[in-house]
């Protein structure tokens, strides 16, 4: 069963949002549900319309899986608190390193993911609630690459057969399936969120672990993370769609103090884009290349070399795993 796609373009964000609040309502009658909130537009979108339909029978959960960003769950419930909606922070950072350890294959890292957040994290958090629901924000985008095989997409299932019923114990409501990434914006606009949110760069359900080549430990998350940090600090005022640092697998030869140095390889990538469904590298200045490159192989320990990607998407996809 695939959504129709609502565009952007004819997208009515006031009565979509009045369509859907009417929808959760139904689906979820008088019972409970959870969402788990990331703090990216889309499950930002969902959580504010989960709580418009059900008030205090949504309870919103951040999962800190270990694999964010610098900051990130304190700043995310920051925001949600300001707008009213509570939002309690789960650690699973253990639950998931455990589930990545040894693991090495792209799809294999995101199968990693999905089962330890589905089956491990929330059927356990679904089972203490009494939820018989999960809210989430698949959007039409995330189905489409994952229903042409290009990439496994962590929250898409009920369009590729499984029943989360069945697999998980809970039904899932996607109120955003119709739209791209820029109509989900509009609801998020219209949703009375702040710029910060409507506006926020997307970011992957596999978090860190999609910008690591390879296995994904504590020690290279932790360098992913700080290049990201600089990327994300020296980027901001780009307006590019998406950017981003890569940690590679393969260690090339640097020096540092005069002495040989087999260090790691940061790859940046920055996006323009609309819907994320064709991309190209943004043209950076050099002066900005030239000061990523220094920043990084000053600032996060190990790293000898920093490439720029100049590849278009197709063939490229925007993240790395
Ligand atoms: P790709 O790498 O497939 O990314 O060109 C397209 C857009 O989707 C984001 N992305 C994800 N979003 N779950 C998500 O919610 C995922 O598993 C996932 N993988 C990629 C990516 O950041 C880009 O904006």
């Amino acid at each position: 069963m695939k959504a129709v796609e609502i565009t952007a373009k004819d997208l009515r964000p006031e009565d979509f949002i009045k369509e859907k609040v009417k929808d959760i309502s139904q689906a979820v009658g008088q019972g409970l549900a959870i969402n788990a909130l990331s703090g990216g537009v889309d499950s930002s979108a969902v959580t504010m319309l989960g709580h418009k339909a059900l008030g205090d029978r949504l309870k919103t959960y951040f999962i800190n899986n270990g694999i964010m960003r610098q900051g990130e769950p304190e700043e995310i419930v920051s925001i949600f608190k300001r707008l009213g909606v509570p939002v309690e922070v789960i650690d699973a950072q253990d639950n998931f390193f455990s589930a990545l350890k040894g693991v090495t294959d792209p799809e294999k890292k995101r199968e990693a993911i999905t089962q330890t957040f589905y089956k491990d994290v929330f059927a356990e958090l679904v089972k203490k609630s009494g939820a018989k629901y999960l809210l989430q924000g698949t959007i039409l985008t995330d189905v489409d690459e994952t229903v042409a095989g290009i990439k496994r997409q962590h929250n898409v299932f009920m369009q590729l057969g499984i029943d989360p019923q069945a697999a998980f114990g809970y039904k899932i409501i996607e109120p955003l399936v119709e739209l791209r990434k820029d109509g989900v914006r509009k609801v998020a606009a219209a949703l009375g969120m702040p710029e910060k949110i409507y506006n926020r760069m997307p970011f992957p359900g596999p978090a860190l672990a999609a910008r690591v080549i390879g296995e994904a430990t504590p020690e290279r998350i932790k360098v992913a993370r700080l290049a990201t940090m600089i990327v994300e600090e020296e980027l901001s005022a780009s307006r590019a769609f998406q950017y981003m640092a890569i940690l590679h697998q393969d260690r090339v030869t640097g020096m540092r103090d005069g002495k040989r140095d087999f260090g790691l390889q940061i790859e940046i990538r920055s996006w323009d884009s609309t819907d994320a469904r064709k991309a190209q590298p943004t043209r950076l200045p050099y002066e900005i290349l030239d000061k990523l490159a220094s920043r990084i192989v000053g600032e996060v320990p190990g790293v000898v070399s920093v490439t720029y990607n100049i590849t278009q998407k197709p063939p490229s996809t925007i993240e790395a795993v």
